[in-house]
């Protein structure tokens, strides 16, 4: 009997639309596209209140929540859309990185429909489609590209030479920036998520009141840090008895949220100035952040570079930005791999670039 991944064939003829699915973490998300990369629809429910009592994300809690939501979801996309299931071409699903329990309500749900209607499934990296919800909005980016993605789950850099050409070429060896912001408005009980609260409040305060000496990798590699910056940040509140009904709590939070921007911004640009990239994009939960997106602006506009930050839309987790990966693999990769065997990973996939072990160290 032929396993069940063999019984799906690539499309042959011209793919006129495409249904994704998101599920990493604790937004339940489905995107229609057609074939030109036009998003017909693109839905995104939060977790956000079940969460927030918690201050930060409980993967048994997301999971449950992804299998009651993940059908209206997908319906409602398709509404939204005006198409209905069976003139769907291809299937694309996000496999990893993320919480397992999560991930594997989407694959399932994505199996389940490929297998019915026999059409092809697709897994995509969630990371990866991060980045390429940047070429959703701008199809001409040039290359070679300096990515930095920054979310809640991850802060990387990575180098595209060329279109689909992924490489890593520094991480955080901690939090990533939006896990640091999201942990410090937890600890002062500001709510959650906390780097939209804390973007909030800050927009009052002085950043210029508390000092934040920045991260400095002794390797020099182009990795990021953001523990450091908790803990002095958690220093400063003990000091200054910061709390909620503080009356400098938004100068606090100015000085910290400027602190991760400065972190973050000293590292890319430097990575620009060594890799001599066309092409700059900031993307990631993180991203929708209006001092990030500003100070990312203002630098990148004095050198030479075209850059680009995704609609806020598409900066945290949906689906679109996993259906426009996907399209972008269909037509540039000569065969693209199809199957159901696909199985849900956790952490990042190790790419053993060369530009991260021998390039980027100076
Ligand atoms: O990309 P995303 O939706 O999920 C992950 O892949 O992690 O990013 C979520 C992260 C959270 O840490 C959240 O606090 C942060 O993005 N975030 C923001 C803003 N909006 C979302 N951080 C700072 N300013 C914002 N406006
Ligand atoms: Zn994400």
């Amino acid at each position: 009997m032929p396993a069940i991944s063999d019984t799906l064939d690539p499309p042959t003829q011209q793919l006129k639309y495409l249904l994704a699915i998101e599920t990493s973490c604790d937004e339940t998300a489905a995107a229609d596209l057609d074939g030109d990369f036009t998003i017909l629809s693109n839905i995104v429910l939060s977790q956000d209140e079940i969460h927030a009592p918690y201050g930060g994300v409980v993967p048994e809690l997301a999971s449950r929540q992804h299998l009651k939501s993940i059908d209206p979801i997908v319906r409602e996309s398709l509404a939204v859309a005006g198409i209905s299931l069976d003139k769907i071409d291809v299937y694309a699903v996000t496999q990893g990185p993320g919480l397992i329990g999560s991930l594997l309500v989407g694959l399932s749900f994505a199996k389940g429909l490929a297998y019915y209607f026999q059409k092809p499934l697709i897994g995509i990296d969630h990371v990866q489609a991060h980045i390429q919800s940047a070429f959703l909005e701008h199809r001409k980016i040039s290359f070679p590209a300096l990515a930095l993605i920054v979310s809640g789950g991850h802060t990387s850099l990575f180098f595209l030479k060329k279109k689909l050409r992924f490489d890593l070429i520094g991480r955080t060896r901690d939090d990533a920036a939006g896990e640091a912001l999201d942990k410090i408005a937890k600890f002062l009980e500001l709510g959650y998520p906390g780097g939209p609260v804390i973007q909030k409040l800050a927009e009052n305060g002085d950043p210029a009141r508390f000092d934040f000496a920045l991260p400095r990798m002794t390797d020099r590699s182009l990795d990021f840090s953001f523990s450091g910056l908790k803990t002095a940040a958690l220093r400063i509140i003990r000091e200054n008895g910061i709390s909620k009904g503080y009356p400098q709590l938004t100068d606090f939070l100015a000085s910290f949220e400027s602190a991760v921007v400065r972190a973050l911004l000293e590292n890319m640009f430097r990575a620009a100035d060594r890799l001599h990239p066309k092409s700059l994009i900031l993307c990631g939960g993180v991203a929708r952040n209006k001092r990030l997106r500003a100070e990312f602006e203002k630098r990148a506009a004095t050198s030479s570079l075209d850059f680009y930050i995704p609609s806020p839309k598409l900066c945290t987790d949906n689906a679109a930005m996993v259906g426009g990966l996907a399209l972008e693999k269909l037509k540039s990769e000569k065969k693209p791999p199809f199957s159901l065997d696909l199985d849900a990973y956790p952490r990042s996939r190790p790419n053993p670039s060369p530009e991260r072990s021998a390039k980027n160290r100076d």
